[in-house]
């Protein structure tokens, strides 16, 4: 089979896939992007044939970052099952898809949702490939935002090993341009360092000042309680990337 020379990456304005774009155009490829601000919509799948002419791989890095479990639903199933019906139109010989860690006994929300997409993915003609990732850490500063009211962070108790954004798109890119297949149903990439989300929003109030304050709130439902027992923490033979949270802080707001 002769090695790909054109990859699109969806999602490419997005934490990881635009790492992905830079990555694979700095090692010489033609790499079409692909998101709503580039005209293409992988839901509704306007301007996707057309942007998958003659392409040889995709990496799916889209998301609509929704709690709402329908709404998730939606957007993975539309959009794995068009990459899947107009990457065989267009001969596209792999699809390589970002998921997260441990998602498989979750039953709600953006997790359940993401099992979705695989099966939609697993499903279809074209092969497939999955990185299963960690939280990244270019996320987790919106995870606190969220959870924050006035001056305090009540935090889930969840325990993550977070990851840089650039560092999963190293992994996708070698999936990307590497076409043997698996011998594993995915791979699994995480930072070097498992924390809890109060660990890393202690971090955060150290280097930038906020949250003031930060509580943590007990599990109240299945999810959760598998979120705070370590069911998101990489499995053995897991990719561990540096650098740690506190690490990547440094590097990107310098005290
Ligand atoms: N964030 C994390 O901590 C994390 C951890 C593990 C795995 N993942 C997985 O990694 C993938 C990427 O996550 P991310 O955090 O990098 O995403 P993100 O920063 O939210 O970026 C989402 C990307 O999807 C594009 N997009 C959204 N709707 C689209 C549509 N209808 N058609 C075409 N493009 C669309 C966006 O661009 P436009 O708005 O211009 O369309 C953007 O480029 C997801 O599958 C996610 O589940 C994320």
């Amino acid at each position: 089979m002769p090695a790909p020379k054109k990859i699109a990456v969806v999602g490419a304005t997005g934490r990881v896939g635009k790492q992905t774009v830079d990555i694979l155009t700095k090692r010489g490829y033609d790499v079409v992007k692909i998101s709503r601000s580039q005209g293409v919509d992988v839901v509704t799948g306007e301007g996707l044939a057309a942007a998958l002419v003659g392409v040889d791989v995709i990496v799916d890095a889209a998301s609509n970052p929704t709690p709402d479990q329908a709404e998730a639903t939606e957007f993975f199933t539309a959009s794995a099952e068009n990459l899947q019906r107009e990457g065989a139109r267009a001969g596209v010989r792999q699809i390589v898809v970002v998921s997260i860690i441990g998602i498989d006994n979750f039953a709600g929300g953006y997790y359940a949702a993401k099992i979705e997409q695989e099966r939609v993915h697993r499903a279809g003609s074209v092969p497939i490939k999955i990185l299963r990732a960690a939280q990244f850490h270019e996320f987790l500063g919106i995870v606190i935002e969220w959870c924050t009211q006035g001056d305090v962070a009540y935090l889930p108790k969840m325990r993550t090993q977070p990851v840089e954004a650039r560092a999963v798109a190293e992994v996708l890119a070698d999936l990307a341009v590497d076409e043997q297949p698996l011998d594993k149903p995915w791979v699994e990439i995480a930072g070097p360092q498992a924390e809890t989300l109060a660990d890393v929003a202690t971090a955060l109030a150290a280097n930038r000042g906020y949250p003031a304050k930060i509580e943590e709130v007990s599990a109240d439902d299945p999810d959760q309680r598998l979120a705070a027992t370590g069911a998101l923490l990489p499995n053995a033979g897991a990719i561990l990337a540096g650098p740690t949270y506190a690490e990547w802080l440094e590097t990107e707001f310098p005290s």
